[in-house]
């Protein structure tokens, strides 16, 4: 310090400064002190229990429980409140699918609900670019906001994994900008409604909301040796071009990690249980895309088999796709097309969706007109159409007593809960 240089004639003045220096430093730490008691003070005085003096103590008491793993916090989304629910629609197809898709699209259509439709690679630029300026330019879809197509196009293989994932990427879609929905319905355009959009809310309104309509069986039979075992590979994960999958020489043994279930490719999901698949917090979700990556038919089995797998939804699922399809006898590749002739058994069904109708099939105005009372440009009016601000206001006609007869027959049932991904 200065003290230590030899005298000087600068050494009086040079001691004040010192004497100064101290008398400031002095002056801090009074200072600081004063602060840092009241400190202390307000810390202790203030009763919240997030003052950092509670919280040691807090920790310190819980520090003898079990750890737990950060996942094990993560828990299912809860269901939502509203009186009546709101669904999600995905209708896709493929390339001269664009008519029967908006006609499908109209016929569903429902003021509450949201959609997103998705035409395929294999359709031509045109194609997509009329059914996208159809949704762009409708009036009431304009209006409402609630329709939009995926642009970004999917190239879609038959029955490959890339069915599975755009219908992934689709509700991941509606999922981001569609709203709180409750359920996910995965349509084609070959697809059609039996029951108005105001007879489905109507009855489903009664239901819990985590209910997971999604026919199944662990019960995998020939598909042990057709399905199974052998490996696929999808072209269109990889391949700008289309091209059926094809088989590699390479055999694989059936999962013993979790069980195989399949089913039909049809269902109508959850909320929570979409949520589940697209987060992948619990890592089953993912695992099993992977697996069903190199699996023939993937959507009869991917959903299937995640659902009976999570223990905090096997609980959840009705043993049904809510569809009324027609098989020959013996069963071919494809449903038959339906026709008048099926029209009886069709509504017997008390189905509210039935596949697969042909383009421009008599049938389908026989529906329009007995069981939808669709109007002259294709829409079905319901509650909300006179009233279009209020779309919980529903008027639900025949079609929501034969829907209520299938459901509560399927949730009574003496076998409801042995039907469970048995
Ligand atoms: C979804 O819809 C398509 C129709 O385009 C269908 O082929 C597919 O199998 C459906 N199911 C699933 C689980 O993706
Ligand atoms: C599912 O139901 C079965 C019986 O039906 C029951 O034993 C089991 O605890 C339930 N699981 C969950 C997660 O609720
Ligand atoms: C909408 O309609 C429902 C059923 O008719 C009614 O209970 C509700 O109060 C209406 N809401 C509004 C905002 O008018």
């Amino acid at each position: 310090m200065d003290s230590a240089s030899p005298g000087s004639v600068n050494k009086a003045p040079q001691l004040h400064h010192l004497q100064h220096k101290r008398k400031s430093w002095f002056l801090l730490l009074t200072f600081s002190l004063l602060l840092s008691t009241l400190l202390i003070i307000i810390s202790i005085t203030s009763s919240t229990s997030s003052s950092s003096l509670f919280y040691y103590a807090r920790t310190k008491t819980t520090k003898t429980q079990v750890p737990h793993f950060v996942e094990s916090k993560l828990h299912v989304a809860p269901t939502s409140p509203n009186p009546v629910p709101k669904l999600a629609y995905l209708i896709s197809g493929s390339a001269g699918d664009g008519e029967n898709l908006k006609r499908t699209l109209k016929a569903l259509y429902h003021p509450r609900n949201q959609y997103a439709v998705h035409l395929d690679l294999e359709a031509s630029t045109e194609e997509r670019l009329e059914v996208a300026k159809f949704v762009k330019s409708e009036p009431l879809f304009q209006k409402v906001g609630n329709v939009r197509m995926v642009t970004r196009a999917n190239l879609v293989t038959y029955r490959g994994p890339t069915m599975v994932t755009n219908t992934l990427h689709a509700a991941a879609i509606l999922f981001k900008e569609g709203g709180n929905w409750d359920w996910f319905i995965n349509l084609s355009a070959s697809d059609y409604p039996l029951v108005t959009q105001d007879d489905l809310l109507h009855t489903l309104s009664a239901i819990p909301r985590h209910l997971n309509f999604i026919e199944h069986t662990s019960d995998i039979g020939w598909k042990e040796y057709q399905r199974a075992k052998p490996v696929i590979i999808d072209p269109g994960l990889y391949s700008r071009a289309k091209s059926d999958v094809f088989w590699v020489s390479e055999k694989r043994s059936v999962p013993s990690a979790y069980k195989l279930f399949t089913g039909s490719a049809w269902m109508m999901l959850s909320r929570p249980f979409i949520e589940y698949c697209l987060w992948g917090w619990d890592n089953l979700p993912r695992i099993v895309l992977m697996y069903y990556a190199n699996f023939l038919s993937s959507p009869e089995g991917y959903f299937h088999t995640v659902i009976c797998n999570a223990k905090d939804f096997r609980n959840t699922t009705v043993n049904h796709d809510l569809h009324f399809i027609s098989w020959d006898n013996p069963p071919k590749q494809h449903p038959h097309f339906l026709t008048v002739a099926d029209y009886q058994r069709m509504v017997d069904s008390n189905a509210p969706f039935a596949r697969k109708f042909g383009k421009k099939e008599f049938v389908l105005d026989k529906i329009d007109s007995e069981l939808l009372g669709c109007n002259a440009n294709g829409f079905v009016p319901g509650g909300w159409y006179n009233s279009e601000a209020n779309t919980t206001e529903l008027r639900p006609g025949p079609g929501a007593e034969r829907l209520k007869h299938l459901i509560n027959g399927l949730l009574s049932a003496e076998d409801f809960s042995a039907k469970q991904c048995r």
